[in-house]
């Protein structure tokens, strides 16, 4: 874990998270990896919660030296025990969750009749039992605060399939259910609920796609090209903004147009 400075002394700075603290799943490379950046820009106190311990390290002493309030936590999200023991080590330094963003996801794709169960329960764990378990460790600090922004990461294939990811899609599909499901028990106690679904976007999880896929995907984008991840960066922050306060159970697609 990295000491740094605490969640007061970034109050001075401003910004739309100051006094905040964000707890993102996956944020030791990606998307992730953005988000801890920009929520730190935003004088949010970060928490980057991975198993990559090097890389969630990395990041989190990255954070701090460029002057943001960030430690990282070592968690599986499949792992119950690892999920609450995340909450408590957020706990301890920081006494407070305001936003959790469930950001950690993995593929392992093969057609339907290729498809080990493996890999099924295996994406299955990390996809939509993350989410499920990790939100259930950080909503009793929510619920006693009696405020709480949930960001799950979707994806464009929940809503349309995608060849080879019956895991990847069930897992997604799933979470977007969880997330409406969620909006309407949580809503009443002033916790909202939201998905986003990006569309292609250029990190290490995209790796190996082939470059005559990636070129058929980018001539069907109305924007003409695949997404970065600052290009979907904004999207969460708005969901964990007090500017979206009544948005709750949306599924917020950004793609570039590319499912038109
Ligand atoms: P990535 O593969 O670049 O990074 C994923 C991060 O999650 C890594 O740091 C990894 O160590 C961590 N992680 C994996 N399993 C974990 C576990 N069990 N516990 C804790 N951390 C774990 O992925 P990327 O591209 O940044 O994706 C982030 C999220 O956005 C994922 O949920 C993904 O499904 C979703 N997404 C990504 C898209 C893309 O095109 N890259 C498109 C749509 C959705």
């Amino acid at each position: 874990m990295t000491q740094t400075r605490p969640v007061e002394s970034q109050q001075a700075h401003g910004g739309r998270f100051a006094g905040r603290v964000v707890v993102i799943t996956g944020a030791g490379r990606g998307i992730g990896r953005e988000l801890a950046t920009c929520f730190g820009q935003e004088a949010a106190a970060v928490v980057v919660a991975d198993r990559d311990g090097a890389a969630g390290t990395r990041a989190a002493s990255e954070l701090t030296h460029t002057g943001y309030d960030a430690m990282f936590v070592e968690v599986d999200v499949s792992d119950p025990g690892s999920t609450v023991a995340m909450a408590h080590a957020v706990a301890d330094r920081y006494s407070r969750i305001d936003v959790l963003v469930n950001n950690a996801g993995i593929t392992a794709d093969a057609t339907l009749s290729k498809m080990s169960y493996e890999d099924w329960r295996r994406v299955l764990a990390v996809n939509l039992d993350g989410p499920f378990l990790c939100t259930k460790a950080v909503l009793p600090m929510m619920l006693a605060a009696g405020y709480g922004r949930i960001i799950n990461a979707a994806s464009i294939v929940a809503l349309y399939g995608n060849f080879g990811q019956s895991n990847y899609t069930a897992a997604k599909a799933g979470l977007i259910g969880m997330t409406k499901t969620w909006a309407r028990e949580l809503g009443p106690k002033g916790i909202t609920v939201n998905a986003v679904a990006p569309g292609f976007i250029l990190t290490d999880m995209a790796a190996g796609v082939p470059d005559s896929v990636l070129d058929a995907m980018r001539s069907r984008n109305p924007i003409g090209r695949l997404g970065e991840t600052e290009d979907v960066a904004e999207a969460y922050l708005f969901l964990a903004s007090e500017g979206a306060r009544y948005v709750n159970g949306a599924v917020v697609t950004v793609d570039g147009g590319m499912t038109l």
